[in-house]
């Protein structure tokens, strides 16, 4: 059996007849900004190590009142715009994160709260860095098996809020931020190739016990619960490249397409070197992989919404494009899927006609302690635009 796919689930779209497409994109990212060099004060480190062994230079902090939730609502608002709907034009909520602001209620009821819709079911997904490919993974099995047209794909993190800042093996690497995606049932042409047809093509998605214990936040309930990562940095770096690799390939395979066919991949934006690996491993140039992890570190769940959102406004993705995305994850989970691009890259500039001002996440009486950033960091976030 193959070690990376115990547990597996495999699939392509479903229904002859319908799949889905991306008809809205956006992202928000904390102003506040913490740089290897701040890093250097607050642990033994230094910007050489950071950059040489991971490729980040910054990494965004949420500031007091910053959270999972409210980030998340902001991308939200922003793919609602883009995709020219509101909220009630939804039907599904799913948002994608391993630091959701509380237990109970979930993450995607309190962005349904700041949007303001009243139809839409919402709930989180627990799949660490894998979790926007599951939940989109979700999304389209939803839309595709008739259950609505329309659903709201989130990935949101508060990393900052759930590391060790006295823990430089772990500290260095993660940011805060979150991106969405407007995911909206297709119905397909009778005799419609999948070779040309826009939308979702394939995924591939796998879970792996054995690494349960190697990246992990102990959290859960009862006195004293510990909210900060753990991890075993080496062996994560030997599961990331070889699972990387694999679910890429089994993704690509499954929508009937090489590696050459595709434009663009989005990796999970965890190291620099990792990525690197998978580029040879799969024999793709590096140019044609969206690297953005020098300026957010990474953001787990929230790094391939982020990434897609930027590589859109960069130009990066055209309507045919055909794209892969592919992460790995506490689980240690993966997942990969491939994607044919279809919206008009110009809709992105109706993000612009989002106010985050106006986006307002309800908030627990007297105020939520996790909405402040960890004590440690405030002497560098002072005045949030750096
Ligand atoms: N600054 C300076 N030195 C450091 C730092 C730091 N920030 N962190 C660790 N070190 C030291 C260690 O103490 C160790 O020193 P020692 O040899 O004296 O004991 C040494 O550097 C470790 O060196 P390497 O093992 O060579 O480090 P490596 O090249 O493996 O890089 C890293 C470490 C970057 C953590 C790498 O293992 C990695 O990227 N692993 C994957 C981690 C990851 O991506 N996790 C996220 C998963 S996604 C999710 O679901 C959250």
């Amino acid at each position: 059996m193959n070690e990376q796919r115990i547990g597996g689930t495999t699939g392509s779209t479903q229904l002859p007849n319908r799949t889905t497409h991306i008809i809205g994109w956006g992202h928000e990212v904390p102003a506040a900004t913490l740089t290897n060099a701040d890093l250097e004060k607050i642990v033994e480190t230094s910007d050489e190590w950071i950059t040489t062994r991971t490729g980040i230079r910054e990494r965004r902090i949420a500031a007091k009142g910053e959270t999972t939730a409210s980030m998340g609502a902001v991308a939200a608002a922003r793919a609602l715009a883009v995709a020219g709907i509101t909220a009630d034009d939804v039907d599904l909520i799913v948002v994608a994160t391993l630091t959701p602001d509380h237990l109970m209620p979930s993450t995607a009821v309190l962005i349904k709260g700041a949007l303001g819709g009243t139809r839409a079911a919402a709930f989180d997904l627990s799949a660490a860095c894998s979790g926007f490919a599951y939940a989109y993974a979700v999304a389209h099995g939803f839309l595709t098996a008739g259950l609505g047209q329309r659903a709201l794909v989130i990935g949101a993190e508060t990393l900052s809020r759930s590391v060790d800042w006295s823990d430089r093996a772990t500290c260095v690497l993660f940011g805060d931020g979150a991106g969405a995606i407007v995911l909206e049932a297709l119905d397909l042409e009778a005799g419609e190739e999948a070779a040309t047809r826009p939308g979702t093509l394939s995924f591939e998605l796998s879970a792996d016990p054995s690494g349960a214990y190697a990246l992990w936040i102990p959290g859960g309930v009862g006195e004293g619960a510990d909210p900060l990562i753990k991890m075993d940095g080496a062996k994560t770096y030997v599961y990331a490249t070889r699972t990387m690799a694999a679910v890429a390939t089994a993704a690509i395979e499954r929508a009937g397409l090489t590696p050459a066919q595709v434009d663009l991949v989005i990796p999970h934006q965890a190291n620099i070197r990792i990525i690197e690996h998978v580029s040879k491993a799969i024999d793709y140039p590096m140019e044609k992989i969206f690297v953005n992890l020098d300026k957010y570190g990474n953001t787990s769940a929230a790094s391939i919404p982020i990434a897609l959102s930027e590589a859109v406004a960069a130009g990066r993705l055209r309507p045919g494009d055909v794209f892969c995305t592919v992460a790995f994850g506490g689980g240690y989970t993966s997942g990969a899927f491939v994607t044919r691009w279809g919206a008009d890259p110009a809709h992105g500039a109706r993000a612009a006609q989002v106010d985050p001002a106006g986006i307002r996440v309800v908030r627990p009486e007297g105020g939520a302690k996790a909405d402040e950033p960890p004590v440690v960091l405030r002497d560098f976030l002072r005045g949030g635009h750096r």
